[in-house]
């Protein structure tokens, strides 16, 4: 526990906030050593909208996260999403600056940079730019050109941008809970460091992760992040639905659909009655398993709908032999998988978490992969030499510090 190599996590939902303490040993292995959640009060849809409600709930599932880790957590690597972030593919070109033409870091650099180039409104800041592939004059499809030969370097890159004023709200919510910021990461990037083996994202595959207001999308083939996108539906959705159809209140709607709920109506039983309450708690009627499914599963089909819509307007549908990948909340649904393979084309499974050696049983489901692949791109994306991390402290590590202050 005394490692410096601990960082953490935070994955602002729209229906709950998870941090993540996790610690990596020598063999590069990540254990989640804490947690902490929180309803996502203050936020919706992944902006903030009041200030005080968010502090508050920022601020319960870090404490938690310490408690349980015993450690201090000072930054976090923190996901970003909602309908106001947008993606582009960008192109840059540069002349290889060397006399003898072997490309350097510094090349790709500016290549890079060029690609960055590309008119973005005042309003928007950058989050990511992600290289796709490089060409070497008229060679494509290179990963890394550095120590090839070549006058001209071309990079095909994936550009996310922000809205300021979201991203903004968001940091200064940080800053308010004491609390700096490692990397800020799209959250459609982080489900591929949790879910994908580099294969899948090699043949192709989309992951579509169903929230609580949003459902996230996210496209990987030949390697690298190709597409990004927002449906502006999720689960909370469903439950709206539930709520009306059935006439009771939100609550307990939701505990239907939690209980009882299926995405596809013909794999439920039909003789089956479930007790619904009266908006007011009171015991209400009974109606079939199958009425409930049947509500559930047009939205659901309008949800899956949507990101096919996005797919055949990014033209990518071929693209995907690996098929659909399904994770966040609404794929505990049961159902969800098999109403999906009958409307996609394509295989489509739950996502596993891999490249994680330790997680809580609690922390398996689809509600926390993002959470997960906070904490992988956090680690992959820093210095593994000791020394430069330890904005996670141990307790511990604080006390010996401490200690030789005070001798
Ligand atoms: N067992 C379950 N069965 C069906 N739905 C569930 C279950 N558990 C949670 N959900 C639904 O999942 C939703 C929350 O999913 P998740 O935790 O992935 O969202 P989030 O991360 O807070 O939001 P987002 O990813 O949209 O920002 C809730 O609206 C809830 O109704
Ligand atoms: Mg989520």
């Amino acid at each position: 526990m005394a490692s410096e190599n601990i960082i953490a996590a935070l994955d602002i939902g729209t229906t709950k906030i998870c941090a993540l303490v996790g610690e990596m040993d020598e063999e590069g292995r990540i254990y989640v050593i804490g947690h902490g959640l929180a309803s996502a009060d203050g936020l919706r849809r992944g902006v903030v909208v009041d200030m005080e409600k968010a502090v508050k709930s920022i601020t319960r599932a870090i404490e938690d996260a310490q408690l349980v880790s015993g450690t201090e957590i000072d930054s976090v690597t923190v996901g970003i999403a909602g309908e106001h972030i947008r993606s582009i593919n960008s192109h840059g070109v540069v002349a290889v600056s060397r006399s003898d033409n072997e490309i350097t870091t510094g090349d790709v650099k500016r290549a890079i940079e060029a690609a960055k180039t590309v008119a973005i409104p005042v309003d928007r800041e950058i989050i990511h730019v992600i290289p796709q592939q490089f060409s070497v004059d008229d060679q494509s499809g290179i990963k890394d050109p550095v120590g090839m030969s070549g006058v001209r370097l071309e990079v095909e890159a994936h550009i996310v941008t922000a809205s300021v004023t979201t991203a903004k709200n968001i940091y200064r919510a940080l800053e308010r809970c004491h609390l700096d910021v490692d990397h800020v990461v799209l959250e459609g990037l982080a489900l591929s460091h949790a879910l994908l083996a580099e294969a899948e994202s090699e043949i192709g595959v989309i992951v579509v992760d169903i929230g609580g207001d949003i459902t996230n999308l996210a496209v990987f083939y030949d390697g690298a992040i190709r597409h990004t996108g927002v449906v502006s539906l999720g689960e909370k959705n469903v439950t709206n639905d539930i709520a009306i159809g059935l006439r009771t209140a939100l609550k307990h709607a939701e505990e239907l659909k939690q209980t009882y709920g299926a995405a596809l109506a013909s794999l439920v039983d039909p003789e089956e009655m479930i007790p619904v309450p009266a908006a007011d708690g009171t015991v209400g009627k009974e109606v079939s398993r199958h009425v409930l499914a049947s509500i559930i599963e047009p939205r659901t089909e309008e949800i899956l709908s949507l990101v096919i819509r996005e797919i055949k307007r990014a033209n990518i549908g071929d693209l995907l032999a690996g098929g659909l990948i399904l994770t966040g909340g609404g794929s505990l649904l049961p159902g969800t998988v098999e109403l999906a393979e009958q409307l996609f084309d394509m295989p489509v499974k739950l996502g596993q978490l891999t490249n994680i050696d330790h997680t809580p049983d609690e922390l398996q489901d689809g509600r926390f992969t993002a959470a997960h692949g906070l904490l992988i791109y956090g680690f992959q994306n820093e210095p593994h030499q000791t020394g430069h991390r330890g904005q996670v402290k141990s307790l511990l590590k604080r006390f010996e510090n401490w200690i030789s202050k005070q001798f």
